[in-house]
């Protein structure tokens, strides 16, 4: 049996159901999964995982364990994870500390777990796991450490093991490459992030759904002929403003990079300041991967009824301290909605505690987006014990070719043929001679 913390193995039979379902909207990654297995290209190798225990990543999480690995889980953040899920997982053998609305401590215990098993390989999502690891070696000092290093030791010698490490998302690359230009990065990242068959897809298409899916189910409002604001015009940002145009909102994109800010007026959106935009919003989502982006000052200019949500990885983008300061009551109305009454007497409605709403509130990205994210994981992975001892301690992201590998054998799963260059047309490219 597997060592493992979860809330109740008794949900495991509800979890497998889930995680069938997924397998089932995951070819390419049951594809690559299935020659992995083969060859047990993960044998005697310790993967420590640091991700959002869903349905999707119980996928991905068996595919290393039938490849060879003995697989470390903990969950990337205390409101994510799926309980039926983690229960199924520690009945599949894979050691997992994960449950739905872990404290602060629960959260660095549950790292510190992965983190005493002494991995070869590290997988995380948001750069909390690598974070530990680099904390622990510099014998920094920080009560997320204190608590780490109360389980795991000090394990200063647990980086020369360590043959490389991936992370997911936007948040985690900038993390993780603010280490690097500090010279302290201990060893080499791949960036599953950076792949276009990520970036593109998940953080666009599957965020962009997903978001408001958590919005719809915390609250159940009608999206049509709401103004909705997006805070951030990354891929992300992108999405979610897509996609609320898609449902009848009036869309109004808050942005402080000019150029993606001019984009977002040709995309056909309404472009302000916070400030301008808190008087008119009914709905907020931030998705900018910044702190404190919706504040007192915006705060304090909304309407009474406003909805505050988050789509960024960390619950800092939406103020709660100001929010709390600001406040003279507050209450919980519906599951994942917190009303709280401003001095002024009017009331906003809080999601999730600002966590993230897609998987806080719904069940993360559909298993479909997940299926190229997490086959750039797995490659990553494969990638790493191939040319771990090549690689220099920075910041990668995967080869090009591994990226279109995974979008051709997405195409091949959707049925879809594209078309080829032929000979004359290669040529044609590779010549100069021939103008007007
Ligand atoms: N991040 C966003 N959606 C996710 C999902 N469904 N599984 C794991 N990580 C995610």
């Amino acid at each position: 049996m597997p060592e493992f913390k979860v809330k109740d193995l008794a949900l495991a039979e509800k979890g497998e159901n889930k995680i069938y379902w997924a397998e089932k909207h995951m070819p390419v990654l049951s594809l690559l999964g299935r020659k992995l297995e083969k060859r047990k290209v993960f044998e005697n190798i310790t993967v420590g995982a640091c991700l959002h225990v869903t349905k999707e990543t119980a996928v991905l999480a068996s595919v290393l364990k039938r490849a060879g690995a003995e697989v470390y889980l903990a969950a990337s953040n205390p409101l994510s994870t799926q309980d039926d899920v983690a229960a199924a997982l520690a009945e599949r053998g894979i050691h997992v500390f994960a449950w739905r609305g872990m404290s602060k401590k629960d959260y660095y215990e549950s790292i510190a777990h992965v983190i005493k098993a002494a991995p070869d390989l590290t997988m995380d999502d948001g750069a909390d796991l690598t974070a530990c690891i680099h904390g622990l070696y510099y014998e920094g000092r920080s009560e997320e450490l204190d608590i780490v290093s109360s389980i795991a030791g000090s394990r200063k010698n647990l980086v020369e093991k360590i043959i490389g490490g991936t992370e997911e998302t936007t948040t985690g690359v900038i993390r993780l490459k603010a280490l690097e230009a500090q010279g302290r990065l201990l060893y080499p990242i791949i960036a599953v992030n950076d792949s276009y068959t990520k970036y593109l897809f998940d953080n666009r298409y599957g965020t962009g759904q997903s978001a408001l899916d958590g919005i719809m189910r915390a609250t159940n409002i009608l999206i049509a002929g709401k103004t909705v604001v997006v805070a951030g015009y990354g891929w992300v940002g992108r999405g979610i403003a897509t996609r609320a145009r898609g449902l009848g909102a009036k869309v109004v994109v808050v942005e402080v990079d000019p150029i993606r800010a001019l984009e977002a007026v040709y995309d056909g959106f309404y472009v302000a300041d916070m400030r301008r935009a808190a008087r008119i919003g009914d709905i907020f989502i931030t998705a900018t991967g910044n702190t404190s982006v919706v504040r007192e000052e915006h705060f304090l200019r909304m309407k009474d009824g406003a909805i505050l949500a988050n789509a960024g990885h960390f619950n800092v983008e939406i103020d709660l301290e100001d929010l709390e300061k600001i406040s003279r009551s507050k209450r919980k109305i519906r599951e994942n909605v917190v009303e709280y009454t401003l001095k002024n007497g009017r009331r906003v409605y809080l999601l999730c505690e600002g966590r993230l709403v897609n998987l806080a509130a719904a069940e993360g990205h559909p298993s479909e987006v997940m299926d190229m994210s997490f086959a750039n994981q797995a490659m990553a992975l494969l990638y790493l014990m191939k040319n771990g001892n090549k690689l220099r301690k920075k910041v990668y992201r995967l080869p090009i070719s591994i990226d279109r590998r995974i979008a051709k054998l997405k195409l091949e799963t959707l049925g879809i043929k594209i078309e080829k260059l032929t000979k004359e047309q290669k040529e044609y490219l590779k010549s100069w001679e021939i103008g007007t």
